[in-house]
């Protein structure tokens, strides 16, 4: 096994909390995982060592929420939404029928498009979901071939109920046969709940079944309104509840005093021109907070992590180390992959080798110097691929 050291860290980020982040410091990476971390002046002998000279080191992005599972362009709904129309989720199901229509290959084309894409630009850890397909053997299928892209499938064929069907019909189907068929290859299930896709009771349902099957729960609430899916998130122990853009005073209590990650999508709120979620209060209130791209083709097509960090320092009222470590170790913590072996999100002995260096001094520069690409260098998994 080669060890690597990585040298000439003029601040690193660990998300650790004995380690903290560190100044003048060294990493060693061995095999897939992280080896030794602390000041450069204690570093041991590696066979290969990495100069960063005075560069900023943080783990990788970790991206705990999107959809790229998916066929189809629908860039005229932007142009439609920044002429004035309102978005409300109806779009999905043009990519349900361009996405039905696709091949495998096609799929599997977009699938490792992106994933290039965001580890080009630092992301180490993806999650991503089904919920494109909306029958037995295209959600099976958008998971499969998931599975074979990315580190976390969610289980999504409760997105929206597809045309010719009820909701009764539609949550039995997907409670029963989809759920059976796609659980070899997720690890988590979801649903939207939301006005126009899941209320409370169907949502209830959902997520009832997919524990039943053994699944870790998500759920997408309050993005286009107040409603009852934080509160039913944290009601069944949710690892997350994704938007979180309408909170009341009880939502924001109920996450503080939960496991629940409140995991922000702010790149999707821009583009679909909803208010920013208020993560200041979030943080103030005591919860845990991440931060995700939510990339799919319709409310927010963008792998940009740093884009989210920028604006959540920007325009979120969190500050660097907030959002930073939000994009980090808190996708991490709502991916349930912060601690022990193989952690992710972290850079400690143990962790999984996801390492990210900023062409930049300190991990302040994401939000100086906002839009500029600053992603100099990437290990993942501890192969380096950037
Ligand atoms: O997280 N909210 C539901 N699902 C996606 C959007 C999907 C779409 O518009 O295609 C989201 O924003």
């Amino acid at each position: 096994m080669t060890a690597t050291l990585i040298t000439g860290i003029a601040e690193l980020t660990t998300n650790d909390d004995d380690l903290g982040t560190l100044t003048d410091a060294a990493l060693v990476l061995a095999g897939s995982r992280v080896a030794w971390v602390g000041p450069a002046s204690r570093a041991p002998v590696a066979d290969t060592r990495v100069d960063v000279e005075g560069r900023a080191v943080l783990p990788g992005w970790v991206d705990s929420h999107t959809h790229l599972v998916f066929a189809g362009d629908r860039s005229a709904e932007f142009a439609a939404r920044l002429a004035g129309r309102p978005y409300d989720a109806g779009g999905i199901a043009v990519t349900v029928g361009a996405t039905r229509s696709a091949s495998d290959d096609v799929l599997a084309a977009t699938l490792r498009r992106l994933v290039r894409e965001a580890v080009s630009q630092g992301t180490t850890c993806l999650e991503t979901k089904t919920g494109y397909g909306l029958t037995v053997a295209d959600e099976t299928r958008a998971a499969r071939l998931a599975s074979e892209h990315v580190d976390e499938v969610t289980f999504l064929g409760a997105h929206v109920v597809p045309t010719g069907w009820s909701v009764d019909d539609y949550v039995g189907l997907v409670c029963g046969e989809m759920l059976d068929a796609v659980a070899p290859y997720v690890r988590w299930a979801d649903v939207f709940c939301e006005r126009g896709a899941f209320d409370a009771d169907a949502s209830r349902e959902v997520l009832t079944a997919a524990a039943k099957a053994g699944l870790g729960l998500r759920v997408h609430g309050n993005q286009l309104g107040p409603g009852p899916g934080v509160l039913l998130a944290v009601e069944h122990g949710a690892a997350s509840v994704d938007h979180c853009t309408y909170l009341t005073e009880s939502d924001m209590d109920a996450l503080a005093n939960s496991d629940t990650v409140a995991t922000l999508l702010p790149a999707c709120d821009l583009s679909t021109r909803q208010p920013l979620p208020d993560a200041r209060a979030l943080l103030d209130a005591g919860a845990t907070v991440a931060l995700a791209s939510n990339c799919n083709p319709g409310s927010s097509y963008t792998t940009s992590m740093a884009f989210c960090v920028t604006t959540a320092v920007l325009q979120l009222g969190m500050t660097v180390e907030e959002a930073v470590r939000a994009a980090t170790w808190g996708g991490a913590r709502a991916l349930r992959r912060e601690s022990g072996e193989g952690a992710v999100g972290v850079l400690r002995p143990g962790a999984r080798a996801d390492v990210h260096v900023l062409d930049a001094p300190s991990a302040a520069h994401l939000a100086y110097r906002p839009g500029v690409p600053l992603t100099h260098a990437v290990w993942r998994d501890g192969r380096r691929v950037r």
